[in-house]
């Protein structure tokens, strides 16, 4: 649904609601937590090194100009600033209803979102600070993804680069497009845990895994604030969505969350612990609820932990219209009262919902809220325009030339290039399929996804061209071919589940197909299949792509399955039957040229899964740091029954996390530890060799993963604790090693503290999930 279409439903929503009314098994001593109390502070399995954000020092002259300010602050000016409406978006350009105009001229919203472009948001602020009694600048928020105006991999994608400096590089040229168009704010990065695919918003995150998400959600975070928020081409970022939101029952959007205080904790809650220590600007809530109390009006949440474990600094925003919400979640019993929960839990600013506009001073005047919550919530946001120097020249990131200068640099064009041909995961490659032999005269591409612009750049994709800048698969093949090859298209198949069945361009497809060495299937699923709003109960390739599949498999030709899609996918018909598969995701601007570089083999493709792809999708939820059960399967013998196991499916996924082939081969030596056991300050060094067989440089992404054997709650049976990404020579070797100390093994524990505890460990260096390159190593710690 576009932005407008959304506004629509959003005001059709408020409109409803208005009308509603310990010991562990082998210690006898358990760890003290006084013994503990660094790792109990941070509260996180993920250690992130706490450095004070240069935004968050002490600033006299700040609190002073800020207290002067509030000072002369009526009530409905403070209001103004907790609110966030929308701009809209027509053919012609950016527009404003007249209401929200006359909001803006009256001091009644401090801040808008889906505005942009240096002369619009000019225009805008003009208004706030020539209409306004006390001249507020307006802050523009926007949804900057993966990438503004140029346009990255999808967040997924992305992440399954592992390249940490590819996904802040992504973050930083978004935010230096998207300041240049007057947006001082990113509703990114969106670091929600997913382990359903069934879900749409898989594909915005940065998949299943607590370390390598925290990891890539402190990168974006870099990336967006970079070192100075003051610095204009520096937007704050905003972590999202608060919490649990990727736990949403059956996949299906929005839907209830139920899980343990200790999964919260120990998977959700880390990456969002992650972006605080590094400095984020603002938290967004999320639209779930988390044990029966919606998000955005949780105090455990957005106080408890936030503010007062956590520490947080910034303001927080809801979701879209998430307090009105709280009317159908059955938790208010009408809009004012949901607006004194939320405030009340910690909210900041509403977007999109008028409900602070509407109710807030009421709540204020009846004694239901008070005015330090409010001044409190005021301070928070006028902090960060202050920090962004608006208040020194409510125009700096208003600049048409700079604009001019800024978007679609060459220089950024080949940086999302690049990080497409990064985020590839080549899954299957048999006989060296892939790259494309000089044999290969004649290439057939088939399939929706092969000349299409609108897909490559996926969902999310705010400011970015669908239309004309996206650089198709075949446009990039034909460009790449070497002379005397020549690449001819058929659509043949559609991805549109309304097609399945159909067979109408089946026969030119498979006409082209019969006279081609060589045939690629760029299928996949429709841009707007995956991203919010966009749950499927199924995984496979939709339409009629798979029918179509099986017959041009059939003419004997080699088939490589170019897989682009915002989800793991049920590929399991294809894993055994194509020669090759390679996931490109959606790959974004660029996406023609990148496809090309790993086909043709200029670059040899070096993703790793983020996320495990199940056979089908009755093995959902399926993820790699899964628990041992009492009865697994590996203790009973082949094909017993009363073990953990379906009748009809192994339990194994197709692809295992981690997982991705490249066009030349690796060893993984014996692990060596430093030491077989470590104290409560102490650190052990894992190491492996690593040496490249092959023939061709390539990269791989070394993993260090941990099972910590017993403990005071039963614990995963694999976890990922380090990755290095390395490039080889042919022939070459290198020694990689990883430094575990004992706060990266903590957990939360029997007794709800976290920390770690003593005991037996195993530790394997390995390239992906499950594959064990050598015999684990087993270590202790001691307390
Ligand atoms: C989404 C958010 C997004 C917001 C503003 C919501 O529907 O859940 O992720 O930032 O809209 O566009």
């Amino acid at each position: 649904m576009s932005r407008f279409g959304k506004t629509l439903m959003a005001s059709a929503i408020s409109l409803t609601m208005a009308s509603c009314a310990s010991a562990r098994a082998d210690t006898p001593q358990p760890v003290k937590a006084s013994e503990n109390a660094a790792a109990v502070a941070a509260e996180t399995t993920v250690p992130v090194e706490k450095a004070t954000p240069a935004w968050a020092h002490n600033d006299p002259k700040m609190n002073a100009f800020i207290d002067n300010l509030i000072g002369q602050m009526t009530l409905q000016e403070k209001i103004g600033q907790l609110t966030l409406l929308t701009s809209d978006w027509e053919s012609t350009g950016p527009t404003m209803r007249d209401s929200y105009k006359q909001d803006i001229a009256a001091g009644r919203v401090g801040a808008i979102f889906n505005a942009y472009t240096a002369k619009y948001t000019r225009e805008l602020q003009q208004a706030a600070i020539e209409g306004t009694r006390l001249k507020i600048p307006l802050l523009f928020g926007y949804d900057v993804i993966h990438g503004h105006r140029t346009i990255f991999p999808i967040s997924l994608g992305e992440a399954a680069s592992w390249d940490m400096a590819a996904v802040e590089k992504s973050a930083r040229v978004s935010a230096e497009e998207a300041s240049a168009e007057g947006i001082h704010w990113t509703f990114s990065p969106m670091v929600d845990v997913s382990r359903d695919p069934r879900w749409g918003r898989i594909s915005e995150g940065a998949g299943e895994d607590v370390y390598l998400g925290s990891k890539v959600a402190v990168a974006r975070v870099h990336g967006y604030q970079g070192k100075d928020l003051a610095a204009t081409d520096t937007v704050l970022a905003t972590t999202k969505h608060y919490a649990a939101y990727g736990a949403a029952q059956a996949g299906r959007d929005y839907n209830t969350v139920d899980i343990s205080e200790r999964t919260l904790r120990d998977v959700y809650l880390p990456p969002f612990k992650a972006t605080v220590d590094a400095g984020v600007a603002t938290i967004m809530t999320s639209f779930n609820e988390y044990d029966g109390i919606p998000a955005s009006g949780s105090k455990y949440l957005l106080t408890d932990v936030l503010r007062d474990k956590w520490g947080f600094d910034g303001f927080v925003v809801t979701d879209y219209t998430s307090i009105n919400e709280m009317v159908p979640h059955g938790y208010s019993k009408d809009l004012a009262q949901a607006g004194e929960q939320a405030i009340n839990a910690g909210v900041d600013m509403d977007m999109q919902g008028a409900v602070f506009m509407e109710n807030l001073a009421k709540s204020v005047e009846e004694g239901r809220v008070s005015q330090a919550t409010v001044d409190r919530a005021v301070r928070r946001v006028l902090e960060m325009k202050y920090r962004l120097g608006l208040f020194d020249d409510p125009y700096r990131y208003s600049n048409e030339a700079r604009e001019k200068a800024t978007l679609y640099k060459p220089e950024f064009l080949e940086a999302a290039r690049d990080v497409a041909r990064k985020s590839m995961v080549l899954l299957k490659n048999e006989n060296n399929a892939l790259p494309l032999a000089a044999s290969a005269k004649s290439i057939a591409l088939i399939g929706p996804l092969g000349d299409s612009k609108t897909d490559m750049i996926g969902s999310w994709s705010a400011a970015g061209d669908r239309q004309t800048r996206p650089i198709t698969v075949l446009q990039g093949l034909k460009e790449r071919a070497p002379k005397g090859t020549t690449v001819a298209y058929a659509k043949g198949a559609s991805y549109d589940f309304a097609d399945a069945g159909k067979t109408d361009g089946f026969a030119e497809a498979l006409a082209l197909a019969s006279k081609s060495d060589v045939i690629i299937a760029a299928m996949g699923e429709r841009w707007d299949m995956t991203g919010e709003a966009a749950s499927r109960t199924s995984l496979d390739l939709p339409g009629n792509q798979q029918a179509l599949l099986e017959q041009l498999v059939a003419t004997g030709k080699p088939v490589i399955l170019l897989l682009m899609s915002g989800r793991p996918n049920t590929v399991g018909w294809a894993d055994q039957h194509v020669a090759a598969i390679l996931e490109a995701w959606y790959p974004g601007t660029m996406a023609g040229k990148a496809v090309a570089d790993v086909l043709f083999g200029d670059y040899n493709p070096s993703g790793k899964l983020p996320v495990t792809f199940p056979r089908t999708v009755g093995q959902v939820p399926l993820y790699y740091d899964q628990k041992n059960t009492g009865r697994p399967i590996e203790l009973g013998e082949p094909g017993a029954k009363y073990v953990s196991r379906y009748l009809n499916t192994p339990n194994t996924p197709l692809y295992r996390f981690g997982y991705g082939l490249s066009y030349t081969s690796f060893s993984y030596s014996p692990v060596t530890l430093s030491a077989p056991s470590m104290g409560p300050k102490g650190a052990i060094t894992a190491s492996a060799t690593i040496t490249n067989t092959g023939k061709r440089a390539g990269e791989e992404v070394v993993q260090l993963y941990v099972r910590d054997l017993v403990g005071s709650v039963t614990r995963p049976v694999q976890e990922l604790k380090g990755f290095e990404k390395i490039m080889l020579k042919p022939g070459e070797s290198r020694s990689v090693s990883f430094t575990l100390r004992p706060a990266d093994l903590a957990f939360t524990r029997a007794d709800m503290s976290h920390g770690w505890e003593p005991g037996e460990f195993q530790l394997w260096i390995a390239p992906s999930s499950g594959a064990k390159a050598s015999t684990p190593v087993t270590f202790t710690v001691t307390d």
